[in-house]
């Protein structure tokens, strides 16, 4: 049984955490034990921990080579003690963000240079890449505008930064759509929810009918 890497990615507020959680509510009754749902920053112990440094308002100094190689670092963690084993054992893996978000918020956001960004994961990544990207695509005024609105008590110190690193975030995205448009599929996460995970649902049937369809 052949393993399966996917990975959901998107700016802030396009509402991909709740996007997977009925994609997942969808999957698992057919999919039972093999499908396993993972997330970045984290996914294992260590990378939590990362995570929790990450985003800790106590680290607002942090330096922004600092914070691309602390993600690189969670995401290697993630790839050798969670992606690859699973893979091997033939899982359908769920992630929740990986390189692509780098690449879009710290090359991007943080003007860090996207190649730049590339080199240090590929380093971390070892060419572990997902097979298929749903990127949820939503402008960065509405993104912004929903997480104030619904999450007032879970702002990140990435979600505080100033609406121009948003649109980088999100015009870095794109330009990882336009450079891959075979594993990245976009979706309007400015639609109906049902419509998002119904767009969602589709792209996964044609990924793989025999698992989604
Ligand atoms: P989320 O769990 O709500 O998706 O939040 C994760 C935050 O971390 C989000 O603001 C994007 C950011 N992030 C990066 O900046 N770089 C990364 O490599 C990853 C995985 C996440």
């Amino acid at each position: 049984m052949k393993g399966h890497f996917i990975s959901f990615e998107g700016p802030d507020g396009a509402g991909k955490t709740s996007v997977l959680k009925a994609l997942v509510d969808k999957f698992q009754p057919r999919l039972g034990q093999r499908l396993l749902v993972t997330r970045e920053p984290g996914g294992d112990p260590l990378s939590e921990q990362l995570r929790k440094l990450l985003f800790d308002d106590r680290n607002r100094g942090m330096d922004d080579r600092t914070e691309a190689l602390l993600f690189a670092a969670a995401r290697r963690q993630h790839v050798v003690s969670v992606l690859e084993p699973a893979l091997a054992a033939g899982k359908v893996v769920f992630s929740d963000r990986y390189v692509d978000s780098s690449v879009a918020y710290q090359g991007g956001g943080r003007q860090l240079g996207e190649q730049a960004v590339w080199d240090i994961n590929a380093f971390a990544t070892q060419g572990v890449m997902p097979e298929l990207t749903i990127y949820l695509d939503v402008p960065s005024e509405v993104g912004i505008q929903r997480i104030l609105q619904k999450r007032q008590n879970q702002v990140n110190r990435l979600d505080r930064e100033a609406l121009s690193f948003h649109h980088r975030v999100r015009k870095a995205y794109l330009r990882l759509l336009a450079q891959d448009p075979s594993r990245i599929q976009k979706i309007d996460a400015t639609q109906p929810f049902d419509k998002v995970i119904a767009d969602a649902g589709d792209v996964l049937r044609q990924f793989d009918p025999a698992i989604f369809g």
